[in-house]
């Protein structure tokens, strides 16, 4: 049997075991406690660096200041954008109607304009494009509140992209309006990048042409494969035309 410690020895014991507690919790209070100006740094982490930072005052410069402005005449590489077809949709001053050099359009074009469509336009302009999209369809709810708009709300309503004046837009201006926005659409350059953008617009043709389009439009060898009320609407009918289409662009959506 060990025999008791003596009293004192006990007592020194706890004694010593909660002074021991001490430093982590004064350590752990230092820490967590927000000080610009920390008296006691325990640990350094990356806090001290020699560096200059955005707003500073810098005296390297004559100007004193940190951040530079742009060398004038200097253009970032990548960053010329000389072609106008490309970047502004223009050509000879003139909205673009075909794709840049460089893009070939084909089903793999369309189906990613597609894509990026159904992502950032459908929210507004509806997947089938006549601006019936949710967002649409909850901010025209909130605008016909009968005690006014809810919370000043204010909204334009999103444009059908087969309204007859933007049916006839070219290619060109449609990735511009995708680049730039119009009126009280914003543009997406900052979100869509640029061969998106133009699958985009591509995408857009095709929608107007989905809900706009006669039996000539089918090439010959393929008018067999439609549905027979389609088919024997020779010479025109679009109303079912369209719906044809529209159903094709839905099947490839599912896949
Ligand atoms: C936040 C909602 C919203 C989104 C998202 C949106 N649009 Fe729009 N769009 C609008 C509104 C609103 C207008 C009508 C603007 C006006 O008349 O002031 C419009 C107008 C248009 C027009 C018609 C321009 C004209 O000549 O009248 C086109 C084309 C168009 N949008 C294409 C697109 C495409 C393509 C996308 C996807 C990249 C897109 N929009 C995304 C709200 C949206």
């Amino acid at each position: 049997m060990i025999p008791m410690p003596p009293r004192w020895m006990i007592f020194t014991g706890a004694v010593a075991a909660l002074a021991l507690a001490i430093p982590p919790f004064v350590i752990a209070r230092v820490r967590a406690t927000p000080d610009a100006n920390r008296p006691v740094h325990i640990f350094f982490d990356m806090d001290f660096q020699p560096k200059f930072k955005t707003q500073a005052v810098n005296p390297l410069f004559a100007d004193g200041r940190t951040q530079r402005p742009e060398v004038q005449g200097v253009v970032a590489q990548g960053e010329t954008r000389l072609d106008a077809h490309l970047y502004e949709g223009v050509v000879g001053g003139e909205w673009a109607t075909t794709l840049p050099a460089g893009l070939t359009m084909n089903e793999q074009f369309l189906l990613r304009g597609q894509e990026r469509y159904n992502i950032f336009c459908a929210v507004c302009h509806g997947y089938a494009g006549f601006g019936d999209g949710a967002v649409n369809k909850r901010a025209m709810e909130l605008m016909s509140n009968a005690g006014g708009p809810v919370d000043g709300t204010a909204w334009v309503q999103a444009k059908s992209l087969h309204d007859p004046l933007v049916r006839e837009h070219s290619v060109g201006l449609l990735y511009n309006i995708v680049t730039n926005g119009i009126r009280n659409m914003a543009g997406y350059e900052a979100q869509i990048d640029l061969e998106d953008r133009w699958a985009i617009a591509a995408y857009v043709q095709a929608l107007q042409l989905s809900q706009n389009a006669t039996i000539q439009d089918v090439p010959p060898e393929l008018r067999d494969k439609l549905p027979k009320d389609v088919a024997q609407g020779e010479g025109g009918s679009a109303g079912t035309a369209a719906t044809t289409t529209t159903a094709a662009a839905d099947t490839t959506e599912v896949k």
